[in-house]
């Protein structure tokens, strides 16, 4: 269960969430639990973190280990700051910020390399789901990214299922929606890597996940976690998504 934060929180605001969050999960050993905080707040998300099962991520990196690349964090400085994983390609970097299939798989990469686990997006707009190209679009995406990667980097690797009209919109994929696009995600899996691996990598599903909807999404066997933005800004709500 990966949380997102997305542009919210500062370090102090990060410091509190913590202090609620950690306790409501202490008990909770049936998933890894992951937050994906803005670059400013990782050091104050990973000193809170520090002896309990909640691993921190970055959001985004870039693929250079290090350079003239103004703004731009690499995956060396998320190792060094003691990052675990990192979210590539989200729908908004592809939307705003003119991430492409090829970009993707070189930021993966490079997470691997340094031993970051990337947990790599992918998913349709409405307008290509309206016109039954979901799949098509999922199948590009996966061959212009995941696909690039070599078998051992594949089985270091997370993917995220995010169909961009139900994020941030309280639109839910229904369970067998998600669970169509999973099936279809790990077909092309199984048609590049093999059925074992395609058969052991995770694949969330991202897109309005909370409490109340998270239960009916996870009886789906195709369906491993979640990538949660909204909900997962406050301890609470998230502490039930988690235990779900
Ligand atoms: P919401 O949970 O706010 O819809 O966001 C999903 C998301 O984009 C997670 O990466």
């Amino acid at each position: 269960m990966a949380g997102n934060w997305k542009m919210f929180k500062s370090p102090a605001e990060t410091t509190t969430f913590f202090e609620k969050f950690l306790p409501l999960v202490a008990a909770s050993h049936h998933a890894e639990v992951v937050i994906c905080a803005p670059f400013i707040d990782l050091a104050a998300a990973i000193g809170a973190t520090q002896g309990s099962a909640v691993a921190i991520g970055g959001q985004n990196l870039h693929w250079a280990k290090e350079g003239a690349f103004t703004g731009e964090i690499s995956g060396p400085m998320l190792k060094a700051i003691g990052c675990q994983y990192v979210i590539v390609g989200h729908s908004e970097r592809r939307q705003f910020f003119g991430e492409t299939d090829e970009t993707v798989l070189k930021r993966t990469v490079a997470a691997l390399e340094v031993g970051l686990t990337p947990i790599v997006c992918v998913g349709e707009m409405l307008a290509e789901r309206e016109a039954n190209r979901t799949n098509e679009v999922l199948k590009t995406q996966f061959d212009g990214g995941i696909g690039g990667l070599t078998p051992d980097q594949f089985s270091r690797m997370v993917i995220a299922y995010e169909p961009v009209w139900a994020i941030g919109t309280g639109k839910v994929a229904t369970p067998e929606m998600a669970a169509d696009a999973h099936r279809a995600l790990r077909g092309s899996c199984e048609a590049r890597f093999g059925r074992e691996a395609s058969q052991a990598v995770r694949i969330l599903y991202g897109g309005s996940v909370k409490p109340d909807n998270v239960q009916g999404l996870m009886a789906q066997p195709e369906i491993d976690g979640g990538l949660v933005g909204g909900a997962s800004l406050e301890a609470g709500s998230f502490a039930g998504v988690v235990n779900f």
